[in-house]
């Protein structure tokens, strides 16, 4: 196993200085000498806001079945998500980049989902990379857990964990932050 170094990416801003991405590499020249690479291990830790009010929801349902308004699950709801990933768990904070894509209501035990969405990098040192992230999320628990299961530009071949908590949310509204840990293993 390959040494495995750690770069605790506290500020996002503190890292926007030119560093060679690998998203700058050819995909072939990458790949033929992906065994003389280290893998590293990078942490960050980022804010999600899901936003349900106007003018510009971000968490819209877009599908379901007839018995899912009698479901105390939602089961069959489909929600399709452009989040804003922000630095803080504030309104105003900077923005580094946007968790797009969608999940479902998919049990009926309890009020929990399976995501299928990517963290797509608009801002600093990450700019243009994406982690695509899937798996269950049982959100009435206080820690849940989704699996980065791929990714692109600096985070070619990566995988990972990310540990999410809900930070805070409006009773009346339903919008809310979630803090997301992110250990990503990458080249
Ligand atoms: C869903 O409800 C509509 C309206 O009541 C009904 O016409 C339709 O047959 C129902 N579909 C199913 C799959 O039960
Ligand atoms: C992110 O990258 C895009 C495409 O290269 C560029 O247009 C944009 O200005 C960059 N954003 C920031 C905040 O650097
Ligand atoms: C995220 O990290 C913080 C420490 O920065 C910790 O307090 C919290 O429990 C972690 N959350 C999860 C879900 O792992
Ligand atoms: C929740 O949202 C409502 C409607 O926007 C707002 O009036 C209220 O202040 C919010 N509550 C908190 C605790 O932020």
């Amino acid at each position: 196993m390959a040494k495995q170094h750690i770069f605790l990416i506290v500020l996002f801003s503190l890292a926007t200085m030119a560093a060679k991405s690998n998203g700058a590499t050819p995909i072939k020249e990458f790949l033929q000498n992906i065994d003389q690479v280290k893998s590293k291990v990078t942490e960050l830790q980022l804010y999600v806001q899901d936003i349900f009010t106007s003018p510009t929801p971000s968490n819209l349902p877009v599908a379901f079945a007839n018995s899912t308004s009698a479901s105390p699950t939602l089961f069959g709801l489909v929600a399709v998500l452009d989040d804003p990933i922000r630095v803080e768990p504030k309104p105003d904070a900077m923005i580094v980049g946007q968790a797009q894509g969608f999940f479902a209501f998919s049990s009926l035990e309890d009020t929990s989902f399976h995501m299928t969405f990517d963290l797509v990098f608009t801002r600093g040192r990450y700019n243009g990379s994406t982690l695509n992230v899937m798996g269950h999320n049982a959100y009435m628990q206080p820690r849940r857990e989704l699996s980065i299961v791929g990714g692109t530009g600096a985070f070619r071949l990566a995988r990972g964990i990310i540990g999410v908590s809900t930070v805070s949310m409006n009773a009346t509204t339903g919008d809310a932050f979630f803090q997301y840990n992110i250990t990503i293993l990458h080249y």
